[in-house]
């Protein structure tokens, strides 16, 4: 039986930081072992929002295939390709679009907020409004069944879902409906408490070193009512105390929570373990991450190859839809 297949992508937008391992990348690394595997740099999409300086954007690509093949994604078990290099994506974005009732896009929730929400650049152009069409064709090109997505994802993949049974439904079965294979919740917050982000400088980043790290750590915002070491602490407010739910083994786990809520651990402590658990799980990402960029030419070997590799899929799909549709 054939294996089944799975889609994803990440806009280009700076370096990946340990949200986006355990919010995303460390269910594409389970994945790729299973199924028949795409995941791919969208920037096309970054271009939605940030198409006014795009100077660093080749740079952010092959940031984030790296900060990709770090983490254990594996060029001989998925592809690993740029949005942009596979045309056919956007002769199939443009089909779509005649089949997109514009009252879908308008309506769709994360459109409206982010109109809302981001004041700093105009939001007012098709190629945002359309941003879901972009990311319906970047999806069935492959025909998937799976589609590794967080939560906040889930608008634009029932839009996709729509817009297959639409296609289908006026030209033919064509496309399966892709469903959504949705990361567990990790929380993640930032060091300051905040969403971790880029741009509140809040954030532990896949490639920072240790150096980079410590001092982020020591300034990391605990229990606001935890004032000195003899105040017991509640492990369930804390910011910190998430990341042992991710990177420590059950019994560190627990022993911190006793001696945080029984005040026989403080948190100078507490960020002890937690920073020689952040190293343990880092070293292998940087050792794997120094190996590809001491060969800066296996990047574009990666993404040669991971283009073939997609535009295998694609053009058998693209063949069907042009029949389809009597192109
Ligand atoms: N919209 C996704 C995000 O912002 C990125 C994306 C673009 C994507 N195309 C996709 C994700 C296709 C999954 C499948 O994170
Ligand atoms: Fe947070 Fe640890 Fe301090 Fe408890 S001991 S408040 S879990 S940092």
């Amino acid at each position: 039986m054939a294996k089944e297949r799975t889609v994803s992508g990440m806009r280009p937008t700076g370096p990946l930081h340990i949200g986006h391992y355990f919010g995303a990348l460390k269910n594409w690394v389970a994945m790729q072992e299973e199924m028949e595997s795409f995941f791919f740099v969208a920037d096309w999409h970054a271009l939605t929002s940030d198409y006014a300086d795009t100077t660093r954007l080749r740079e952010y690509v092959r940031e984030m295939v790296l900060d990709w093949l770090s983490v254990g994604l594996d060029p001989d078990k998925c592809a690993i390709y740029r949005q942009s290099d596979i045309k056919e994506t956007a002769e199939l974005h443009l089909l779509l679009s005649m089949i997109t009732p514009l009252g879908w896009l308008e309506r769709n929730p994360t459109y409206k907020e982010q109109q809302q929400e981001i004041t700093t650049k105009d939001l007012g152009n098709y190629g945002f409004l359309g941003y879901p069409v972009l990311m319906a064709s970047d999806i069935i090109q492959h025909r998937p069944q799976w589609v590794p997505v967080g939560q906040d994802q889930l608008p634009h993949l029932e839009l996709t879902r729509e817009t297959v049974r639409r296609f289908n439904h006026l030209y033919g079965e064509v496309f399966p409906e892709p469903q959504a294979r949705l990361t567990p919740a990790a929380k993640c917050p930032g060091l300051d408490g905040r969403k971790m982000s880029k741009s509140y400088g809040n954030g532990i980043f896949l490639r920072d070193v240790m150096a980079d790290i410590e001092p982020k750590v020591k300034g990391m915002f605990t229990d606001p009512a935890r004032l000195r070491r003899t105040d017991p602490g509640n492990p369930d407010v804390c910011n910190l105390f998430p990341y042992h739910v991710l990177l420590a083994d059950r019994a560190t786990r627990d022993e911190v929570r006793a001696g945080c809520t029984g005040a026989t651990m403080g948190c100078v402590q507490c960020k002890k373990i937690f920073l020689r658990n952040l190293e343990e799980f880092l070293t292998p990402l940087h050792e794997r991450r120094a190996q590809f960029a001491a060969n800066p030419g296996l990047i574009d070997e990666i993404l040669a190859a991971g283009r073939e590799k997609a535009s295998a899929s694609i053009n058998a799909t693209m063949a069907l839809v042009r029949e389809a549709m009597h192109l």
